[in-house]
């Protein structure tokens, strides 16, 4: 197969300039690989509020459910996180999208780049070498169970559930991965208090018999929020529920430089989406100074995905290439930092380039 329907949901804030770069990508893969992306744009998040009044309009969620995979920049505006009466949000169109989509399993990479070890806020000696690889479960916990909030505002709950069923799938994917790796599982969860936890340690440990050459281990969250901290190397893959993963992700981010680097990729059976682990980060919407590199490494978890490991592969490189050459934006402190475009640009025509001198 060599030609492809893309979804593309821009959303709110930066969204729109790094999904631009990551299509700038594409269209230069197409052409080094000779492959046909067809994309099909969509409304989601506050801009679908506004244009709609629907966070995620039919229209949308039918645009994905025909695609073999869709692209997803970041959603969330300060109108809305600034009044905590409004009914209708932009999260719940994501996350609407991701049950929907049946997306259970949202992986999310954490590597190091050499070049870029001065940038980060802990020290040299802690984080050379950390590879890890994060494994959230994505459509059930706190985040989708039962919500109330009561009348007077005075009174509210959110309910956190799980069933063996909502486990098993995405813990063989992290076992899975494991054995490809370090052979190392970590399950994170908070097993002392919570009971969700410890049925999570149950199936965790049945499974863990199907593959005895990964070392299975388990470790509280707050634990855990320390540790990737202090020895994050110890970590290789990790598997948790809904929200631990959710903050634990971030923490784990900064390890690298920069969140503006962090791709992500959410998995189901019959349908995928690839964003940025980032936000909207709406004070910078519209000056181009976002960072385009995780949605473009989210392109790149796209293209393993639909099986162009080639072109994945040489996208890497040349997001590398561009690191090691400091065409970064300003996030990473660059003394002379690149615009989104530019950055984009860059790795585009390194792409187009390389291939054509090496191959043709
Ligand atoms: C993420 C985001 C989302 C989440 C928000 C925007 C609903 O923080 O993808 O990590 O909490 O899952
Ligand atoms: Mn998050």
């Amino acid at each position: 197969k060599n030609q492809f329907k893309i979804a593309v949901l821009p959303g709110d804030g930066i969204g729109p300039e790094v999904i631009g770069e990551s299509i700038k990508i594409l269209n230069a893969i197409a052409e080094a690989f000779h492959y046909t992306f067809e994309f099909t744009y969509g409304l989601m998040g506050a801009e679908a509020i506004y244009q709609t009044g629907n966070p995620l309009p039919d229209e949308t969620l039918k645009i994905c459910k025909e695609s073999d995979a869709v692209l997803f920049g970041a959603i969330g505006d300060p109108a809305f996180d600034n009044n905590p009466d409004a009914k209708v949000r932009p999260e719940q169109g994501l996350l609407k999208l991701r049950k929907e989509l049946g997306l259970f399993a949202n992986i999310r990479p954490l590597k190091m780049y050499s070049s870029l070890i001065e940038k980060s806020p802990l020290k040299k000696e802690i984080i050379e070498g950390t590879d890890i690889q994060i494994f959230r479960e994505l459509v059930s916990g706190i985040y989708f169970g039962e919500k109330f909030t009561e009348e007077n505002g005075e009174y509210a709950y959110d309910v956190c559930k799980y069933s063996r069923e909502d486990i098993i799938p995405i813990v063989h994917m992290a076992f899975q991965e494991a054995q490809k790796r370090r052979k190392k599982l970590t399950l994170i969860d908070k097993a002392n208090v919570l009971d969700t936890s410890r049925l999570w340690r149950k199936v965790c440990k049945e499974i863990a018999s199907e593959y005895p050459d990964v070392e299975l281990d388990f470790m509280f969250v707050d634990n855990a929020a320390m540790q990737l901290i202090l020895n994050p190397k110890q970590f290789d893959v990790i598997v948790t529920e809904n929200m631990f993963g959710d903050i634990i992700s971030d923490e784990a981010s900064v390890i690298g430089g920069s969140i503006g680097l962090l791709p992500s990729a959410s998995i189901g059976e019959s349908n995928a989406l690839f964003e940025p682990i980032h936000g909207s980060y709406p004070q910078a919407k519209g000056k181009g100074i976002a960072n385009p590199i995780a949605s473009i490494l989210s392109t790149a978890m796209m293209l393993d995905y639909l099986k162009l490991e080639q072109a994945a592969e040489k996208l890497r490189k040349s997001v590398e290439y561009a690191i090691e050459n400091k065409y970064v934006t300003v996030d990473l402190k660059a003394e002379q930092p690149y615009s989104t475009s530019e950055v984009g640009s860059f790795i585009a025509d390194y792409i187009k380039f390389s291939e054509k001198s090496y191959y043709n």
